[in-house]
């Protein structure tokens, strides 16, 4: 990052059917943080993001609510500039691809290149995938997806571009240039589809059956594929081809121009793009990044799965996320947590502990110990540094630390630089204990425990300059506890001074900026929040106040003795067991979480109690039909049996 250089950066532009989840936050997050710590660093940056308006899912969505497809759009557009205030995202530009001018560029494009007879017309017959707006091979195709829409048969005339033609073009391209596409494993994943011989891309949509689009300039019964004309935002959002900002954002070696998307998108944006933009004469971005998913339960995150998973695996929605814990730890998490490149799984909990440990343990106590140790001791006044040899290594640390996360930003790895950062909280705190200012304090070494917290003050405020870009509100709280407040725009390297903040200097009183998280707290309200239809039996008998249930209300549940008669391991899941059981005539088969204690030869043979009339559930996608019951203490737990033969499976319990 060399003074004078210049840094853009795009996300994706949502599409407009979906509320943005945490997935659409994560990636724009990243934006937000890339673009803070390049304008930390000294480059100018312009950060743009936007949404994508066109296509049929969007017709699709909007005729679904009973609007017009503007009137959709323009309330979904909404609400993702609204989630990004709320997600402190400073972007420079917000693309809409119903803008005029934008549709004007998509144009221009498209009429340069079937003018240069990269566009010819053809007939297509094959699948498409609306949720995707891809055209699909045909193992691609799905019996759900047809059924619910998703898939769909067309069989038309159409217009192609010329993709094949530019095949050993981008070949070369990416070959020369490894940095163009981000981590290496995508990198090979784009190879690998060039290698393969490709079909030209369908671009055009007949009006008769898609009418939301832009209309191809040299055919009016047709409109632009959404994928095409969605690309193009990265240049029209800088409009091009003469403007002033395109001139200075990309068409220049003094900009680095980077497009951070998902796995999801690789192919549009490593295949298509390029080839678009070489076609039409246009240099390419520097550089594409795909990141992974954030998954649970395997599963990746998007509307579907937030259903699904709501009763098994309630996590709450990132705008409850950020409104329980604040929208900068909640950054900090999304941030510090997924390694580039890969899937991240998580849960509340993960969150939560990765707070607790990073945030409450490290950064806060540090803050807390510090200030309070300086109130105590020094009637609230920094003390002098009397020996600039004092803590040596850790000044050492600091000041090679704006270098090193400015190195890890540039190699595109943010949570490494995050991990650094409080790698040197975590070493100040140690540093701390092993003075023990408070014990010199205490036995009249005022020098000894004021050169200690004059030092562990220094790092905390490089510490709070240099986690601005992932957490811009609590740095600026940082600071001003510290005694030395600063604005946003002072937020630049230059800021970085080891002397600071000075001797005499006034703490003003502070609340704790990172309180400790009680799990257990959380974990009553996410029970709590979840639909009461799918709340287990127990949580709706806890609603009557007393906590006392009637008779009626304990017969609801059947329990009957059961015999098992066959248990295997569930694969991938230590702790559950496949059970196949007899409850009188009838065979069912229930999961069950006792594979730590019971091993399945175990299982055979025992008369069980069960709970007969649960509702069938599924566990790891494994059908489960009824619970057993078991007593648990801490780590020990003992199966509920019936003792004797004179009772046989299927009896009645109660
Ligand atoms: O694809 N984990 O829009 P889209 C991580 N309009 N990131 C996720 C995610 C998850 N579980 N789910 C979504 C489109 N994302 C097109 C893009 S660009 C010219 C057109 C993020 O609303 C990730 O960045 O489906 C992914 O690529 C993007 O949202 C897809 O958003
Ligand atoms: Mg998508």
């Amino acid at each position: 990052m060399a003074e004078g250089r210049r840094f853009y950066v795009t996300t994706p532009i949502y599409y407009v059917n979906d509320s943005p989840h945490i997935g659409h936050s994560y990636t724009t997050i990243l934006g937000d943080v890339l673009a803070r710590y390049h304008r930390l660093f000294g480059e100018e940056v312009r950060f743009m993001t936007g949404t994508d308006e066109h296509g049929q899912k969007v017709q699709q969505a909007a005729q679904k609510s009973g609007k017009t497809p503007i009137e959709h759009c323009d309330l979904y557009s909404e609400r993702f500039k609204e989630m990004w205030r709320l997600l402190e995202i400073r972007y420079d530009r917000f693309i809409r691809t119903t803008e005029p001018a934008h549709e004007k560029t998509v144009s221009e494009i498209l009429q340069k290149l079937y003018d240069q007879g990269d566009i010819y017309r053809d007939t297509y017959s094959g699948w498409y995938n609306v949720s995707e707006e891809m055209f699909i091979s045909d193992d691609e195709v799905t019996e759900e997806g047809k059924e619910t829409g998703r898939i769909v048969h067309v069989s038309e005339d159409n217009y192609f571009f010329r993709l094949s033609k530019y095949q050993d073009w981008l070949i070369e391209h990416i070959e020369k240039n490894p940095e163009f596409i981000h981590p290496e494993s995508r990198k090979n994943e784009v190879l690998g589809l060039l290698r393969e011989p490709v079909a030209d891309l369908c671009i055009s949509r007949p009006k008769s059956r898609l009418e939301w689009g832009i209309e191809l300039p040299f055919d009016e019964d047709y409109v632009t594929y959404v994928w095409f004309d969605a690309l193009v935002n990265y240049v029209s959002g800088l409009e091009w081809p003469d403007s002033k900002l395109f001139k200075t954002w990309w068409d220049t070696k003094d900009s680095h121009v980077l497009h951070l998307i998902g796995k999801d998108i690789l192919k549009p944006h490593g295949f298509f793009w390029p080839i678009m933009l070489h076609a039409a004469g246009i240099p390419l971005p520097d550089q594409l990044l795909a990141h992974g998913w954030w998954t649970r339960g395997g599963l990746k995150e998007s509307k579907t799965v937030t259903k699904e998973l709501a009763a098994q695996a309630p996590v709450r929605h990132i705008r409850e996320l950020v409104e329980e814990y604040g929208v900068d730890p909640i950054r900090y998490y999304l941030l510090r947590e997924m390694t580039l490149g890969r899937d991240q799984d998580y849960s509340e909990e993960m969150i939560v502990t990765r707070l607790n440990s990073d945030l409450a343990n490290d950064l806060g106590n540090l803050v807390n110990r510090v200030t309070k140790l300086i109130k105590q001791n020094f009637g609230s006044k920094i003390p002098p540094l009397t020996d600039p040899e004092f803590g040596e290594e850790l000044r050492e640390k600091a000041e090679t630390l704006p270098d090193d996360v400015e190195k890890l930003i540039d190699e595109l790895k943010p949570n490494l630089a995050t991990e650094e950062i409080i790698a040197l909280v975590r070493h100040t705190n140690g540093f701390i204990a092993a003075h023990e200012p408070w014990k010199q304090a205490k036995i009249g070494n005022l020098e000894g425990a004021g050169n200690c917290l004059a030092v562990a003050i220094r790092v905390l405020r490089q510490v709070g300059i240099l986690l601005y870009p992932v957490m811009p509100l609590k740095s600026l709280a940082l600071l001003e506890q510290i005694g030395c407040p600063l604005n946003e725009s002072q937020m630049v390297r230059d800021s970085l001074d080891w002397n600071l903040p000075a001797e005499g200097t006034e703490l003003p009183e502070g609340e704790p900026l990172f309180p400790r998280i009680n799990w257990k707290d959380i974990e009553k309200k996410i029970v709590a929040a979840i639909p009461t239809t799918s709340k287990p039996e127990k949580e709706k008998a806890e609603d009557d106040e007393s906590g006392l249930i009637t008779i009626d209300d304990f017969f609801k549940t059947e329990l009957r003795v059961a015999e098992v008669i066959r248990a295997d391991k569930v694969l991938d899941a230590d702790k559950l067991l496949k059970l196949q059981i007899k409850v009188g005539e009838e065979q069912r088969q229930i999961v069950a979480g006792v594979a730590e204690f019971y091993s399945p030869e175990e299982m055979i043979g025992k008369k069980i109690v069960v709970v007969a009339n649960l509702k069938p559930a599924k566990i790891r996608g494994i059908e489960s039909n009824g619970m057993l019951l078991a007593a648990k203490k801490g780590k020990k737990l003992r199966l509920v049996t019936v003792e004797g033969d004179e009772i046989g499976a299927g009896a009645k319990v109660g």
